[in-house]
């Protein structure tokens, strides 16, 4: 096993660092005394790293400075990495910039194969922590199935008539993104076990939420966006009926995650943590997150959220995907934030980034 990682070990790198969790990435490990290259696409967009290089002014341990890199073009990252003790690699074309579910697919390769090259071509690279997703998790199950780390998107693929097969990946986005992270991540297993410097872990997110830095961070779709119109009284769009099953996490959460991977002594090549609720009152139907929001925000008008009838749910939601970030709690010590924390963070960062009237 390659040696935890920790501050006096050198940088650490961390790719899609203007995004929603790469941000919050760069934003702990700078707290927690690191020395910080954020990688992002273009330096000269204000509205997407003034929210990085003020962190060297909060008065934070650490320091951060940009870097900029193109996950499609080979070598973009060698700079950034030298010397780097750990890369955490949270940069993805996700679909956001009308990707097709080809390209989400083999994008994620492409971007992974780039980002493993530079790394392991820097020297100093102990850790390499990839941002999966709890996609490479979930399959057919019954509801109520618990899931774990120990399942794979691909599993129990027979329930479906064979629906998860490779071929339905150009039509099928969720699918595509989904067999693109279950199999970057095994790649990248195999790579760290060959090489025998370095060892390659995942954190595998569901649903997170949880406050946004800046006004990019709401991307439209993401479930963050989803809280913004809930809260402006609009109906759940993403479901048929609104109904779905909430398993939130909380964005910081997730972050910090990422850098205990870096720095664990129990987390070793082939680790993955799925970062979702600790326990059940993080899972919640869409009439149940609608009526939290409510009484946590009881003089906002109205909360949009699912069909109802009577008060009550007009139909029955599918109770999946259930699933809890214990092991995460019991290998890193990740310690998380209430899903009451979390929601009122979300909502009041949408309030004060003028997001929400
Ligand atoms: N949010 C969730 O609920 C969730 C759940 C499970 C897994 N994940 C995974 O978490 C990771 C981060 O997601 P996110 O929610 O933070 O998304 P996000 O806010 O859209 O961040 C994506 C980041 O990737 C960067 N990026 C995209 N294409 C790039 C390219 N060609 N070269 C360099 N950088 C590029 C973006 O840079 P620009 O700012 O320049 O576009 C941005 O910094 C992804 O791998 C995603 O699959 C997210």
């Amino acid at each position: 096993m390659a040696k935890p990682v920790s501050p006096a070990d050198g940088p650490i790198a961390v790719t899609g660092a203007s995004g929603y969790i790469g941000s919050w990435i760069v934003r702990d490990c700078v707290a927690e005394g690191y020395e910080v290259r954020a990688c992002v696409r273009d330096a000269s967009r204000p509205e997407k790293v003034d929210h990085l290089l003020a962190l060297n002014d909060a008065g934070l341990r650490g320091s951060v400075a940009l870097a900029e890199g193109d996950l499609f073009k080979p070598g973009s990252y060698d700079d950034a990495f030298a010397d780097c003790s750990a890369v955490i690699h949270a940069g993805a074309a996700v679909g956001y910039n009308r990707e097709t579910p080809q390209q989400v697919y083999d994008g994620c390769f492409t971007e992974v194969r780039h980002v493993l090259d530079a790394a392991t071509k820097s020297g100093a690279m102990r850790r390499f922590v990839f941002t999966s997703s709890f996609a490479a998790v979930g399959h057919p199950r019954p509801e109520g199935y618990v899931f774990t780390e120990k399942d794979w998107c691909g599993d129990n693929v027979e329930a479906y008539g064979g629906r998860w097969t490779r071929d339905r990946i150009p039509e099928n986005r969720d699918l595509a993104y989904a067999m693109a992270k279950a199999e970057t991540e095994r790649m990248l297993y195999k790579a760290a076990e060959e090489d025998g410097g370095f060892d390659a872990m995942s954190i595998l997110p569901l649903h997170v939420i949880g406050p946004l830095m800046c006004a990019n961070h709401d991307q439209g779709w993401s479930w963050q966006n989803c809280i913004r119109y809930m809260m402006a009284g609009k109906d759940y769009k993403k479901s048929r009926g609104g109904r779905m099953l909430w398993n939130n996490v909380d964005v910081r959460d997730v972050a910090r995650a990422h850098r205990l991977c870096a720095e664990g002594a129990v987390a070793k090549n082939g680790s993955r943590y799925i970062l979702s609720a600790a326990d059940r009152r993080g899972e919640l139907f869409t009439w149940q997150l609608q009526a939290r929001l409510r009484e946590l925000y009881p003089a906002v008008a109205h909360v949009g959220g699912e069909e109802m009838e009577d008060g009550k749910p007009a139909q029955h939601t599918y109770d999946s995907p259930r699933s809890y970030c214990l092991l995460a709690q019991e290998e890193l010590g990740l310690e998380t934030y209430s899903i009451d924390e979390t929601l009122r963070a979300t909502v009041d960062s949408y309030f004060a980034l003028g997001l929400l009237p």
